[in-house]
């Protein structure tokens, strides 16, 4: 297939040049003898001016692949919406190569494809050119990676897809064994115990834009395969890691989006995070910080303040005269899912404090109120109590992003990095009435916590770390533990029996005995990373062949059933009950 320029590449210093182009046809007006094709390729599009009166021309519809032949000619007049907007090329020859049935969608940035439609053509769907421009930053970001970690000694290493359950919280993707009847390969959660051994492998650096695999509940930023730029390192303290990867995404907010970015980005505390913005990760692009109203509260005449260990508030500004029953119905319901009973709404309209709630309020309280406060007119305030501190400080959190996407309160094209660090090591789940790990049980307590593990395991930190990008979790890891003992330890803690430590992990724990370094990494979310650097808030952009919510491929219609005999060799019988 002859070609000589690609299309989108077309300028006035191509004019008077002969050229043989390929494409498909965008848009075609036919003016009588004359018609006008936008020729669509990968770089862009060029207008073909055709005279019909003498060339031959092939019946020409929308999507049908042709090649033309012509000359480059300045344009009387620049279409401002093209880049090649400024010239054209006149057709001296026009070959048919394929034709197109009637897409069941409009193949352009503006199209009005619903979602369903544009995953079950996703083909078509990615033939528009914001589709292709989100999949080249995506390129260029593991470009960056790749070039970034090789000059800094890092070698690339692939783990296997078929292996043993690692522990990452969520569900496993099961493969079945044909070969050892009732046994399962997992799919990868993380590449978690291939890098760690890597490093006792003596590698020291590793990397891999890793395949992952998580069986849970998807999201607008979670899909069940997804990709991670996994590394690993040994030898290095937490402040020397966060360093080398703040010159990784340094490189790629460089060459992505062409943004010098201040370093070293913010290091904020987990309980900070939590306590300030409401979240482990905070979006700190703009105020409406949390505020401790506990003491202020402490002789309150309504019992559910004055008792609960908790109360915290935020103050929104301007919006006192739009909260409605509704919008405080609503507000109710947010909290909710934070375990919360509700939340308590506070007008300050004409200098005045409004709602139920206003009677339980003294003088004094009002007064302390609008000093701590610093309230303004039709401002509101939103109290939360509880005994537990965290789900007051979520819930609230919660709201505070609602509102601040619901206000603007966010300019477009800002980015806001930061690392959270100092986690606590475990969560206690009321669900399964123990302890749980925050990030994954390798994770390395601080030193200086060690003394907790046999007393307390809620007072354990550890030294683990997230990065934070524009209120999104981007990337997160921690130092690991190098101690058998620790390790051991910490297995216990998670209620796991020295009957499942040796099932589930005896090989690796094995592994420590025999001079293993210091070590220590992070894995970023790539599909996260490249979300944020497109500006879309849907992970499904970013994928070109995602899995709608309820984790189906709408193109293939995977997952599907399989023929009897598959499921035979595999040893596998399928309930008929539920
Ligand atoms: P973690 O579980 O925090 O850590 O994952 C690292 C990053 O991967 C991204 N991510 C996801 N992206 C899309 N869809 C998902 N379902 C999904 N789950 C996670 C997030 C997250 O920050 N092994 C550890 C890393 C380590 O300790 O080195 C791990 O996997 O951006």
């Amino acid at each position: 297939m002859k070609r000589t320029h690609y299309n989108g590449r077309l300028n006035e210093n191509n004019v008077n040049e002969h050229v043989t182009l390929l494409g498909w046809v965008h848009k075609w007006r036919n003016l009588g003898s004359i018609m006008f094709v936008d020729l669509r390729d990968t770089t862009g599009i060029v207008q073909i001016m055709i005279n019909t009166d003498k060339i031959e021309v092939p019946d020409i519809r929308n999507e049908y692949v042709i090649q033309v032949e012509g000359v480059v000619a300045l344009k009387e007049a620049e279409n401002t919406k093209l880049k090649t907007g400024k010239i054209e090329v006149i057709a001296e020859k026009i070959n048919l190569i394929n034709t197109a049935s009637t897409t069941p969608m409009i193949i352009d940035d503006n199209t009005d494809a619903l979602e369903d439609t544009r995953l079950k053509y996703r083909y078509l769907d990615l033939r528009r050119p914001c589709m292709q421009e989100i999949l080249r930053t995506r390129a260029k970001i593991v470009r960056c990676v790749h070039e970034y970690l090789d000059s800094h000694d890092f070698i690339e290493v692939e783990t296997p897809i078929l292996c043993l359950s690692t522990p990452e919280g969520a569900r496993d993707y099961l493969v079945p064994s044909r070969i050892h009847k009732g046994h399962f390969y997992a799919l990868p959660q993380s590449p978690q115990i291939y890098k760690q051994l890597l490093m006792i492998g003596g590698l020291e650096r590793y990397y891999q834009v890793a395949r992952c695999f998580r069986d849970e509940d998807l999201r607008a930023d979670r899909q069940p395969d997804f990709t991670q730029i996994d590394i690993e390192t040994s030898f290095l303290d937490q402040e020397q890691f966060l360093t080398l990867m703040e010159g990784l995404i340094a490189k790629i907010m460089k060459d992505v989006k062409g943004i010098d970015i201040k370093l070293p980005l913010r290091r904020m505390e987990y309980d900070e995070a939590v306590n300030v913005y409401g979240s482990d990760k905070p979006d700190t692009r703009f105020g409406m910080h949390l505020q401790d109203v506990k003491e202020l509260f402490k002789d309150s005449a309504f019992e559910a303040f004055k008792n609960a260990k908790s109360v915290k508030c935020i103050v929104v500004n301007g919006v006192a005269d739009k909260t409605s029953r509704k919008v405080m119905d609503e507000l109710n319901m947010q909290a909710r899912k934070f375990s919360l009973k509700g939340v308590t709404v506070i007008k300050y309209l004409n200098s005045e404090f409004e709602g139920s709630f206003v009677k339980f309020l003294s003088e004094e309280e009002k007064e302390a109120l609008k000093n701590k406060l610093d309230l303004k007119e039709n401002d509101i305030i939103i109290i939360a109590a509880s005994d537990n501190n965290t789900n007051v400080c979520f819930g609230l959190g919660a709201i505070r992003s609602a509102y601040a996407k619901e206000l603007g309160l966010i300019k477009p094209e800002t980015y806001d990095l930061l690392w959270v660090v100092h986690w606590p090591l475990f969560e206690y789940s009321e669900q399964e009435q123990r302890y749980v790990s925050n990030h994954h049980p390798f994770t390395r307590p601080c030193d200086e916590d060690l003394k907790y593990l046999d007393t307390d395991p809620s007072k354990v930190y550890a030294q683990a770390y997230d990065i934070v990008f524009n209120g999104y979790e981007a990337g997160g890891g921690s130092l690991r533990i190098y101690d058998g003992k620790v390790q051991k330890k910490i297995f216990e803690i998670l209620g796991l029996t020295d009957e499942d430590i040796k099932n589930k992990f005896g090989f690796f724990i094995n592994a420590f005995n025999y001079g293993t370094p210091p070590h220590g990494g992070m894995a970023f979310g790539l599909d996260r990373l490249t979300m944020i650097l497109t500006g879309t808030n849907n992970i499904r952009d970013v994928i070109a062949f995602p899995k709608n919510l309820s984790a189906v491929c709408p193109m293939s219609n995977a997952p599907q059933p399989v023929d009897e005999q598959q499921l035979r060799d595999l040893h596998i019988e399928i309930s008929k009950e539920d």
